[in-house]
Formats: structure tokens, sequence, C-alpha cells
């Protein structure tokens, strides 16, 4: 259990007695108390009393951990567009409940969120409807449809703070480098979904003996790392910092290490399905087993915790793509893909590597 420095206490003066506190950025690791003054940590220490105001609420963390906000970079929130599935307001505030502060939400929006326009209006809703700070994502291409190059200076410009063509790959490379350049141009980070449009077919979960049982067409992992290595590629010509989303196979983790190794701006983001279920774990042909990048064989999921572990890989993320009940309540085959997770993820999967040695808190 865990508990949450949140907005919604901004106001508030808090004694957060005898927590296990956990803070990466200043080396923290171990049991004391937080002293919030008018929202901002004030004191971190053994605390006695007397220095203590006593206008504070006082909260017993014992058996807890107190850390700072998660972030999560990687969210398909849905609006506008797609409000039956999920809005800014539902998915922020489950996010908020599962320990997070701030938000990436996804451009796969409809319209898509490919103008300055989009941005401001993402922001807007998010204003009124989040509790938690919200970071847009622009589009790489307009309508995501891989023809034509956003305007990616005055989405930056609106408050965007990385572009991506998530939900697909910008197939065109010379389009794709010209907006890495204008990426680099604009300081902000490309957000990266590997997978060729081409090679992919009508697969709906991983190539191996499981997709083989149930009749499934399979996705290689070859349908990623061939992206993957092209992406690397390109942003080193471009000179942009290239972040690769959902990373699912064991080549995607070679391939971030050689890149970190030549000195690239190179980061690779793992998801909790990812790093905690393989194929064969898939009990039946239903959509709630589908998404993309598929769930991999053992020896993947063994190589992403290694990378995790080992620092190659440099970010959890969701991927937190919801659908409607009817849709999911497919087929594989019919199904859309996606996968949910906010709520739960830090419990999850960050905790599952903790016990399994691959991490530490
Ligand atoms: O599983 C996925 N769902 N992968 C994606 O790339 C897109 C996402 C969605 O938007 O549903
Ligand atoms: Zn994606
Ligand atoms: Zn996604």
């Amino acid at each position: 259990t865990w508990m949450i420095l949140e907005r919604w206490i901004c106001l508030l003066n808090l004694w957060i007695k005898n927590g296990h506190v956990l803070d990466p950025a200043n080396h923290l690791d171990e049991v004391c108390d937080v002293y919030v003054k008018e929202g901002k940590v004030a004191c971190v220490g053994s605390l006695s009393s007397d220095k203590i105001p006593d206008e504070c609420t006082v909260i017993d963390a014992e058996g807890k951990y107190v850390m700072p906000g998660l972030v999560d970079l990687h969210v398909h929130l849905r609006e506008p567009g797609f409000e039956y599935k999920e809005t800014i307001y539902s998915g922020t505030h489950a996010m908020a409940k599962g320990g997070f502060t701030a938000v990436c939400p996804m451009p796969n929006t409809k319209p898509v969120t490919d103008s300055p326009a989009m941005i401001e209006k993402i922001l807007k809703i998010a204003k009124t409807d989040s509790p938690i700070r919200v970071y847009p994502v622009g589009a790489v291409t307009k309508g995501q449809l891989g023809e034509e190059m956003t305007d990616i200076a005055g989405m930056v410009k609106a408050g965007a703070k990385a572009i991506s063509e998530d939900g697909k790959s910008v197939m065109n490379a010379e389009i794709y480098r010209e907006a890495m350049k204008e990426a680099k141009k604009a300081g902000i980070p490309v957000l990266a979904h590997c997978e060729d449009k081409n090679m992919v077919g009508h697969g709906a979960m991983n190539a191996g003996e499981k997709a083989k049982e149930l009749g499934i067409c399979g996705i290689t992992n070859a349908v990623e790392d061939v992206i993957v290595a092209r992406d690397i590629i390109m942003s080193k010509e471009a000179g942009c910092q290239l972040h690769l989303c959902h990373c699912s196979t064991k080549d995607s983790a070679v391939l971030i290490k050689i890149a970190k190794e030549q000195g690239l701006s190179v980061t690779g983001e793992v998801c909790p399905h990812h790093f905690t279920m393989s194929d064969d774990q898939i009990t039946e042909d239903h959509g709630r087993f589908k998404m993309n990048p598929p769930l991999r064989s053992k020896e993947d999921v063994e190589a992403l915790r290694g990378a995790l572990r080992d620092g190659i890989m440099d970010a959890i993320s969701t991927d937190h793509a919801p659908h409607g009940a009817k849709e999911k309540n497919q087929s594989m085959k019919k199904a859309p893909f996606g996968i949910v997770g906010i709520e739960n993820s830090f419990a999850l999967g960050y905790t599952e590597l903790v016990k399994k040695g691959y991490l530490t808190l």
C-alpha cells in the first residue's frame, strides 16, 4: 500500500508520519515523515511534533509507501470522439486513484489531435475535468493518414509535449524524417509506435504455437523490430530524441542497447502486460487478449525484464487503451486492439517486478 501527494491537497498542511519514503531523484529510501505546507513538500525526515503547526492533517502512513506522483507517458484518453470508451474525466480520475499525477494522452482521437486547435481543445477540457496534469501528444501526420506532416511547431506552441502517430507507424520514411527534424527544432521527443503495416497483415496475436493452436493469424517479432531499427537510424540522421513505445520483443531491447552505446538520444518503454504475461497464457480466442503489440513469448518477457533491470528500457507506461464492452467481447479477429490498466498498473505491474527481484522500489 502507498499514498499519493495529489493536487487536491494543495491548500492543506499535511504531516505524513512513518511512511516508507521513496524518492529516486533525491536518493531517498527510508522510513520517515513528510511535511507538506500549502501543497508543497516542506520537509522530509524525522519531525518532532513541536515543529509541526497545529492546523495540519496528520496521516499515519506506517506500512505504506510515500512517493512522488507517477507519470504515465502513454495513455489513450479517447476524448474527443470516443467518449463511450473513456473520457478525459474518467481516465484521469482513475489515474489519480492509481497514483498518477501526470499523463500524456495519445492523439488517435476523433478528430485526430493533429492541430494547434485540437491541442488547445484537449487542454481546455483537462483544465476543468482532470485532477492530474495533462501533457497532450500531437499526431505526426494530418488525420494520421501518413501523407502530410502536421504543424508541429504550432502544436508545441499550443502545449503539445511530444509527437506520435501511435496506433500505427508513419510508413513513409521521408515524411517521418522531416517530422523528426521539426520535432528536434521544436525541442520535443518523437514517440514511436513500431509496426510495419505491410508485414502485419491480418495478425491478431503473437505468431507462435498458441496462434497456430487457436487458428489465428500471427504477428511476428520482425513486424516491430524492422521499424525499431528504421526509426533509430532515422533519428540519428534527424538528430531528434526518439522514444520507442511499448517495446515487446527481445530484439527491440538489443537495438536500443546498440543505439545507447552509440550515444544516441533513444529511450525505450515497456508496458506492464508485456513484462508480466506471455502468449502461452492466452486461454481462448477472446478479444480481451488482443492488444498491439501482442503478448509475446516467454523468452521476450524475460528479455524485457532484464532490459528494465539493466536500464536499457527507461520507462514503464501502460498504453491504457480502453474500448466498449461489446467491441471487446468478440473473437480476436473481430475485436479491436487494446488492454486497460491505469488504476491498478503500479500495484500489479511494478510491484511484480520488485517481487521477482528485477527492480528495487
Ligand atoms: O493495443 C493498442 N491499442 N495498440 C495501439 O497501438 C492502439 C491502441 C488503441 O488506440 O486502441
Ligand atoms: Zn501503439
Ligand atoms: Zn498506444
